[in-house]
């Protein structure tokens, strides 16, 4: 599958493409492979150990097995696959879905193989309804993949507890029993137990691994190999990937490059980090690789435990629609971003471009061409006019998008993030910034605790509206 191996091309962010004061020069980049060089040996090793246990994620039988099994048996007669989750436990399902199967997927029964899917990570009420509202009785036909590693997260037990009431209402409990599956920590949580008691079938979020590394596990192959994609392919693209970020040479590393050139810019004053696909269907890739940056490495301390608020804010365009909206920004506005196109060979299906009327003669240069070389073209002509602003680019070239490339892509990402963790000195794979909204949540949905109560009083004193600023 060598011609069907993702590149890392990273050409266009050294001194010689964008000049001296803003490139890498040669010998800045032979400090980056000096000081990253260690840390792939470090990286390795602590992988043995198992302190990253994501990594080995593609290589687990047993996962693999229990999520066809599952396919095999509840597949037949769903119409329809919901997912449940936020976070880490959607944005994976999502990114996977729009990359792997046709835009109308959902809307055209000919272009898909499996249910229709709808990951629901958010809980605005007009969403959900609106939905129920379409689905009607068509609850039996539908599996209710609710996913959640503690099963505490609000938003997934609330969207849980609506849909379990609704199943025991209408189908009744063998019903309910038979239309959700929970994905979940296989021993302890609210949902394992929840779980246990109802019967649910259930998977496994595997131990020690963060939402935003786990799309390769249950949570996101269920979704995945329901609606048709090739899981195989996908594990054995982050494989063949596994063996590419785990060279010890440094300059044959993609993952270990990518972090140090990160690494680079962000102290050099470039804290934004823009990831642009020329390719619809990776867009999503983009949403989850901002999940992914930003809670892996914004950090308040490092692992000495001394302040340093560092993390590079990822951002996510896409090309071409954002060359209408944020080009001019990316150009002429500060030159503080490390941009990152996602490039694509060959699409899945082209269309020519027809010939113009005679009225618009000017148009004349388009006909004949297909629309995938219009799109890579103004790719091209993007990355040059930021080069020509002296803006870093770095590409990731796709031959095709499909399960084996996907697969590689999310692999290259999840190690590049970990080595960007060794290189900033923090631990990427925690977010205790992220528990305080969750707590503050409950005490304001009056969860019972004395502390809960002063907790939501102090909340309040500070987030009620002080009508004075109001106008
Ligand atoms: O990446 C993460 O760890 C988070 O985004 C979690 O996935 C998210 O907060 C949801 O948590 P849980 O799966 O426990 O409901």
């Amino acid at each position: 599958m060598s011609n069907q191996e993702i590149k890392f091309y990273y050409k266009n962010i050294t001194a010689d493409a964008i000049g001296p004061e803003h490139g890498i020069s040669k010998s800045q980049f032979e400090d980056l492979a000096r000081e990253t060089t260690p840390l792939i040996a470090q990286l390795n090793e602590e992988r043995k150990l198992g302190k990253t246990p994501y990594r080995d994620l593609p290589f687990i039988a047993e996962s693999l097995k229990r999520v066809k099994d599952l396919i095999a048996e509840v597949k037949d007669g769903c119409e329809n696959l919901v997912v449940f989750g936020i976070g880490g436990s959607a944005l994976g399902n999502i990114a996977v879905q729009t990359a792997l199967n046709p835009y109308m997927h959902n809307m055209d029964d000919t272009q898909r193989t499996g249910p229709r899917l709808f990951v629901f990570d958010n809980v605005d009420p007009a969403q959900l309804a609106s939905f129920l509202d379409w689905l009607g009785d068509g609850l039996d036909k539908t599996i209710f993949n609710v996913i959640s590693k503690s099963g505490r997260t609000a938003e997934t037990a609330a969207q849980f507890l609506i849909i379990r009431q609704l199943l025991l209402d209408k189908l009744g409990p063998d019903g309910c029993k038979k239309q959700i599956i929970t994905t979940t920590d296989a021993n302890q949580g609210t949902l394992r137990a929840i779980t246990d008691e109802a019967g649910f079938r259930s998977l496994v979020v595997p131990d020690g691994i963060g939402g935003r590394f786990s799309v390769l596990s249950d949570v996101g192959l269920f979704s995945a190999g329901m609606c048709g994609v090739d899981i195989d392919s996908l594990l054995v693209g982050a494989r063949d990937m596994d063996k590419r970020v785990s060279s010890e040479d440094f300059y044959k590393n993609p993952a270990a490059i990518n972090a140090a050139i990160n690494y680079h810019f962000y102290k050099r004053g470039k804290k934004i980090s823009v990831m642009m696909p020329y390719c619809y269907a990776l867009k999503d890739m983009a949403d989850w690789y901002r999940q992914l940056w930003a809670e892996s490495l914004g950090k308040a301390t490092d692992l000495a435990g001394n302040e340093v608020f560092l993390g590079p804010t990822p951002v996510k365009a896409l090309g071409t629609t954002d060359q209408h909206s944020q080009v001019q920004l990316y150009r002429e506005g500060p030159n503080d971003k490390l941009f990152t196109f996602l490039q694509v060979g060959k699409f899945d299906k082209d269309l020519t471009i027809s010939p113009a009327p005679d009225c618009a003669s000017e148009l004349g240069f388009l006909a004949g061409k297909d629309l995938s070389v219009l799109l890579n073209s103004e790719k091209k002509a993007t990355e040059y006019a930021l080069l020509e602003s002296k803006r870093p680019c770095l590409t990731v070239v796709f031959p095709e998008v499909n399960a084996y490339t996907v697969g590689q892509f999310i692999y290259l990402f999840e190690v590049t993030t970990s080595f960007a963790g060794a290189l900033f000195g923090i631990n990427p794979y925690d977010q205790p910034a992220v528990e305080l909204g969750k707590e503050a949540t409950f005490a304001l949905m009056g969860k019972p605790g004395d502390e809960y109560t002063e907790f939501a009083k102090k909340i309040r004193s500070l987030t009620n509206v002080d009508e004075s600023f109001l106008v």
